[in-house]
């Protein structure tokens, strides 16, 4: 996916990416401040926000195969499970109820499976709005501080599904994730924001370790800090 000259205004931000590549079948980490312009760049990608200029070229990746984990789920009004299958049975495809189970089974979520999925904790929701996005196998999929905002054995758990899936099947992922050590462990690439533009792009390590840009160096710089300190960043 090639994203060239686009640019959105929002509310008095303004996003501005002049020339971004989305490697398909890579594990792509988007980082940068809180209101950098990360989940705005998702919406784009994901053609929730019209652009008012430039294009994303989804390079024969149908649109409708996008998928994106948010922050705060949308769900439709009815079970956990049908929520599951909401988007498999939007596009007509098979639904495998044996390993939809055993997926709510691996996150503890068995016994939640014909609840009225607004009425999980925000936990749960999170959880299943990454199964949601698992089961439905797109070509890419965006997680939006999901991962980063789950218990620390249960983020294991669902790193270790992306790596498997990446192995069995490789998509494209973009991960927005504060959380940099799972930043690092995850991506392959990583696009660093700062107000409302990609401002480098590289692999993990050049861009956590070996970039000369200030910006990036005091971004890494205080999100070490954070952790060392021991606050729990919840959300960015
Ligand atoms: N619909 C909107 N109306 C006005 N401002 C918005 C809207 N959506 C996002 N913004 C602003 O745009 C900036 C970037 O937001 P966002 O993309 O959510 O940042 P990030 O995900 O990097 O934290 C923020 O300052 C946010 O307040
Ligand atoms: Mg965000």
């Amino acid at each position: 996916m090639i994203i060239s000259n686009v640019e959105k205004k929002v509310g008095d931000f303004e996003i501005k990416i002049n020339d971004l590549y989305i490697e398909a079948g890579k594990i792509h980490g988007i980082i940068g401040a809180n209101g950098s312009g990360k989940t705005t760049l998702c919406k784009l990608i994901m053609g929730i926000l019209d652009a008012e200029s430039g294009q994303v070229d989804y390079q024969g990746i149908n649109p409708k195969d996008i998928t994106m984990a948010s922050q705060r789920p949308y769900f439709t009004h009815n079970s956990v499970y049908e929520n599951i299958c909401y988007p498999l049975k939007l596009r007509h495809r098979k639904i495998d109820e044996g390993r939809i189970d055993s997926l709510l089974e691996m996150c503890g979520l068995s016994d939640k499976k014909y609840q009225y999925a607004r009425s999980l904790s925000s936990g749960e929701q999170q959880k299943v709005s990454m199964l949601r996005a698992l089961v439905f196998e797109p070509e890419v999929i965006m997680i939006d501080e999901t991962l980063s905002n789950l218990d620390p054995e249960t983020t294991e758990l669902f790193e270790q599904m992306i790596l498997e899936q990446q192995k069995r099947k490789p998509v494209t992922w973009i991960l927005i994730s504060h959380r940099l050590a799972h930043i690092y462990k995850m991506c392959d690439q990583v696009h660093f924001m700062y107000r409302g533009s990609v401002i480098e792009s590289g692999e993990s390590r050049e861009i956590l370790f070996e970039s000369e840009d200030k910006r990036i160096r005091e971004f890494v710089a205080n999100e070490v800090i954070k952790v060392e300190d021991g606050h729990g960043i919840t959300e960015s």
